[in-house]
């Protein structure tokens, strides 16, 4: 029997998960998805091609492995089948949770409806329908993927559920869909899907069983996690390691090494709390480095310093064995660097992470930057500097760090 490694965000995702699940997938027989939905995205480049990935995990890139997409996901039929078209031969490599629930168009348009309703206290969702399908799903009125076999009975299930809300769904001015139109679309993603939904916890098991390398790969970060991050700014899911249990069906025993991806600074798309955001020209240039722009809504990321606070919080959340310490290269050339060593709050100093991060100040110790580590691949070359700061993230947040990543390039890499 083996156990399952994990990989999980630290912070509010975009921590560069995807370098290191692209990397990591090469070794593995089996790569699972367990929650979220196409509000996730990474670009991975193969031999000059560039993929899009969104829900597919990343071990679609290597032929040879198995990819499961976990009953945790929210699944959008029509963004899971442009991602399929990019690749060729899917069948008996790719396999959808009968039990996840359907992400339809009308979640989208209830989300896009809802932050308007909103204003000034909007989330800054990425729009994509994930509250309401998660909403759906735990009101009882959402849609398995399972479904899609009977589309008639579904096509009728949807409109009764469109008949019980539609007081609500009126008030957004969400249209209920023609049924001869529904059942059109429903047939589509049936007829391209249908090869692909299948028991998925049975398989996670079997491989387990048969002792097969596992991984399973996290979406969005632990501080946007639905019961531990900074709701209400947070997304619909349990992005923390044991959202990886529920997602998939599997227990927490089966569960193995977990390693956490954090970012060497920190960034934030869409609104809520960031207490060592910087608005001046160490953000800004962070944003430009590292080439800040989200994949999936192009929208350009808030930029600050790393917070040693919550990132200790999540790696304790998570019981993250190491940290991946991504874009160290970003804070390149930096004469001092900041790190969030406390909080203060009502003039008090604390050094946890409180429920509300709302009325928080970052407590800073600043160290000597360094002048560069781009593309540096072993840990003896870093500058002093460098070294001094991985060290200082590790004491403040009680976790080694076991990966540096020094560049996009595959290559750059340090393995400690
Ligand atoms: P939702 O997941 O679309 O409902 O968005 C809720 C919050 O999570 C917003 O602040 C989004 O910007 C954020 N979010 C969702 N997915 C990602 C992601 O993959 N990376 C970073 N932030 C995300």
């Amino acid at each position: 029997m083996s156990k399952a490694d994990l990989i999980v965000g630290i912070q509010w995702g975009d921590e560069g998960k995807g370098k290191i699940v692209d990397m990591l997938a090469q070794k593995y027989d089996m790569v699972c998805r367990s929650q979220g939905g196409h509000n996730a995205g990474h670009t991975i480049w193969v031999d000059g091609v560039r993929y899009a990935l969104h829900l597919i995990p990343s071990g679609v890139l290597n032929k040879d492995a198995i990819n499961i997409v976990g009953n945790g996901v929210v699944l959008s039929p029509s963004s899971i089948i442009e991602e399929m078209e990019q690749f060729d031969n899917l069948e008996g490599r790719l396999f959808i949770s009968d039990k996840a629930h359907l992400n339809l168009p009308y979640h989208a348009q209830i989300d896009i409806a809802r932050e308007k309703l909103k204003g000034d206290k909007a989330i800054g969702t990425t729009g994509k329908g994930i509250g309401p399908a998660y909403a759906d799903k735990i009101n009882r009125t959402g849609h398995r993927v399972g479904e899609l076999l009977d589309t008639k009975k579904l096509c009728d299930s949807i409109l009764e559920s469109f008949e019980i809300n539609r007081p609500i769904y009126e008030a957004l001015k969400i249209k209920t869909p023609k049924k001869e139109e529904l059942l059109r679309e429903l047939e589509g993603y049936k007829e391209k899907l249908e090869p692909f939904i299948a028991n998925t916890t049975n398989l996670v098991w079997k491989a387990i069983d048969e002792d097969k390398k596992i991984l399973l790969e996290g979406a969005q970060g632990t501080l946007l996690d639905i019961d531990h991050g900074t709701y209400p700014y947070v997304t619909s899911s349990s992005t923390v390691s044991a959202g990886a249990c529920t997602g998939l069906g599997i227990n927490p025993k089966d569960i193995g090494k977990v390693i956490g991806i954090v970012k060497a600074y920190t960034t934030r798309v869409g609104h809520g709390p960031f207490p060592t955001e910087d608005f001046g020209e160490d953000g800004k240039r962070m944003a430009d480095v590292g080439r800040e722009v989200g994949t999936t809504t192009g929208r350009r990321r808030r930029c600050g310093w790393f917070d040693a606070v919550s990132v200790k919080y999540s790696s304790r959340l998570n019981g993250c064995d190491e940290f991946a310490l991504m874009k160290l290269d970003v804070l390149d050339g930096f004469e001092k660097i900041k790190i969030c060593v406390a909080y203060e709050i009502d003039g008090k100093q604390i050094d946890y992470m409180p429920s509300n991060l709302d009325r928080v100040k970052p407590i800073y110790e600043e160290i000597e930057g360094w002048d560069k580590v781009e593309g540096i691949s072993d840990f003896d070359k870093l500058p002093e500097g460098a070294k001094r700061y991985i060290r200082r993230i590790e004491e403040l947040t009680q976790t080694k760090v076991g990966i540096i990543s020094t560049s996009p390039d595959r290559n750059d890499t340090i393995v400690l």
